[in-house]
């Protein structure tokens, strides 16, 4: 029997999160304003593969590793042809942006910190705390406000359903990334363990609502229209 509980409480922490970050997923926005998003994003997306990456450093656990390195590593990063950071930088092409200024970001403070705290829980702590930080940030947004950020982005600037494959995929990607590190965590994760799991997924959100509502207040600076119920906090 797995510790099916764990997944509930991990459901209800990307429920709060979710609210609180909605701004960077209902945003409207402008070429400038998907500009920063893509360059900080781009940011975020080379770091997660080095925080897999330690958590498969820190997990004895043959099956565990296998996933992290098949769907998170080899597919994510290993294989020109499926890489998220290279979609992401298809996108970033078509709205202007050169290949240099995305590669090259500067990332926003609420960026940096947020990296820190990503790097601190997959490299520091146990592997089940590092992968339940991981795990939950592939469930932010997921499968609804993941849909309208998409259908925003074309329709606000003209994107073809190419042009988004790398938000398209983050729907159907993560279902599988999501659903497999949940499924693992519930198998190897002990109930004495789950206060420390859990405190390390709280964490991990925190530092994604940090991270979403910085890249929200920079596109608002750059003319992205957010929703007034959810404002975005830098
Ligand atoms: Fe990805
Ligand atoms: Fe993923």
């Amino acid at each position: 029997m797995g510790n099916s509980a764990i997944v509930a409480e991990l459901d209800a922490l990307v429920a709060q999160c979710n609210q609180e970050i909605a701004a960077l997923y209902l945003a409207i926005p402008t070429i400038p304003a998907a500009q920063v998003y893509v360059q900080q994003w781009g940011i975020f997306t080379r770091h997660s593969r080095r925080c897999w990456a330690w958590v498969v450093g820190n997990c004895p656990e043959v099956e565990v590793r296998r996933f992290i390195t098949k769907e998170n590593l080899y597919e994510e990063e290993g294989q020109i042809e499926t890489s998220h950071y290279e979609k992401l930088v298809r996108l970033g092409l078509r709205l202007g942006l050169e290949r240099r200024e995305i590669d090259d970001a500067t990332p926003l403070p609420s960026t940096n910190l947020a990296l820190h705290v990503w790097e601190c829980l997959t490299k520091n702590y146990p592997w089940k705390e590092g992968l339940a930080a991981k795990a939950v940030l592939e469930r932010s947004g997921f499968p609804d406000l993941r849909r309208i950020r998409q259908q925003n982005w074309q329709r606000a600037l003209q994107l073809s359903d190419e042009d988004v494959d790398f938000f398209a995929l983050h729907i159907t990607a993560d279902e599988i990334h999501g659903s497999g590190a949940y499924e693992l965590l519930e198998r190897y994760v002990r109930p004495e363990e789950m206060p420390a799991v859990l405190a390390a997924a709280r964490t991990s959100l925190q530092a994604w609502a940090l991270f979403g509502n910085g890249i929200a207040a920079a596109m608002q600076a750059r003319g992205a229209v957010l929703p007034e119920q959810a404002p975005a906090r830098s």
